[in-house]
């Protein structure tokens, strides 16, 4: 489906989101970025979908969690809640440098709702933490609280992101090294993980009359991720066009399989066949990577890549 009939989310009041098909929540993006929206386009979106996240009520949200909620949903929310807050407050520390970085003025604008929205959602995600899981509220002691909830793999990516943030900073307008961030964070962290993460809770929540909070804001954000994903794959799109696939490739090969094995070592039981989220990754992973014009050949390698421990002084 990829007429614009199922943009029903693009006009949604934060108070409508909870009552969406699900469906449209979750095929959003990918009707988005099949359109290919240029960074003016997806400024004009932006201006258009705000939302606050401090109009959000949890109080019905922490009655659920702490009185409704199975232990294995508690369990499988808050480890999703700690990978948000650990994921949006390191994006924010990104962002920064790839706005810097921006090789063209309109780019540099789209750069600077993003970083809006990723302050925003950082806030959304400090108060899940604080009002519904009940963790600490100074900032600080939560992301050591939320780091410690974090999977292994989860870790591990969030520590690629500093090395490329801190290679990114050293020379801010060196394109092949912005286009390398990009690709990890538009990509990786946000193509493949946070939008199957974000998926994934609102699929789980539909038809779950709980939780109506982190409904409403999780739908808020799968749908601000729409453009951002949208702008990643245009920046990409256009430096695969320049001559740049190897360094861009070279980041996804380091980076997938990490983001493929983000739940190894986490609480959650087991998810039915089809929608862990490495079959997810994977589907969203190979839907990117044609979309900038890398063939499926490069995807089936780096999902191999997950499949089995490499041998050791292969890679
Ligand atoms: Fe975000
Ligand atoms: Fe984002």
């Amino acid at each position: 489906m990829t007429r614009w009939s199922t943009l029903l989310l693009d006009d949604a009041s934060l108070a409508q989101m909870p009552d969406l098909p699900v469906d449209h929540v979750l095929h959003h993006a990918d009707v988005v970025t099949a359109q290919q929206p240029k960074p003016q386009a997806l400024y004009e979106r932006w201006e258009k979908q705000q939302w606050n996240a401090q109009a959000i009520d949890l109080e019905q949200d922490r009655l659920d969690y702490e009185k409704r909620l199975p232990k294995s949903a508690r369990k499988a929310l808050e480890e999703s809640i700690a990978t948000f807050i650990i994921g949006e407050y390191t994006g924010l520390d990104l962002l920064g440098p790839i706005l810097t970085g921006a090789p063209d003025e309109l780019d540099h604008l789209y750069l600077g709702t993003q970083i809006a929205d990723e302050t925003r959602h950082t806030q959304l995600m400090l108060r899940l933490g604080e009002e519904v899981l009940g963790l600490d509220a100074d900032p600080k002691r939560m992301l050591v609280q939320a780091w410690n909830m974090c999977t292994p793999p989860h870790r591990e990516l969030s520590r690629l992101e500093t090395e490329v943030i801190r290679e990114i900073q050293e020379r801010p307008s060196d394109y092949g090294r912005w286009l390398r961030t990009v690709a990890l964070f538009h990509l990786i962290s946000e193509g493949v993980l946070a939008l199957v993460g974000q998926r994934a809770i609102v699929q789980s929540l539909h038809n779950v009359p709980m939780l109506p909070g982190v409904k409403a804001g999780f739908t808020a954000m799968c749908r601000d991720e729409s453009r951002h994903v949208s702008f990643g794959l245009h920046a990409l799109r256009q430096g695969v066009r320049e001559g740049y696939a190897d360094d861009i490739c070279d980041m996804i090969e380091q980076a997938a399989p990490i983001a493929l094995r983000i739940e190894e070592g986490g609480n959650v039981e087991d998810a039915p066949e089809g929608t862990t989220m490495r079959e997810l990754g994977i589907e969203s992973l190979r839907r990117q990577l044609r979309l900038i014009g890398i063939d499926d050949a490069f995807t089936d390698h780096v999902v191999g890549l997950t499949e089995r421990p490499a041998p050791a002084g292969d890679r």
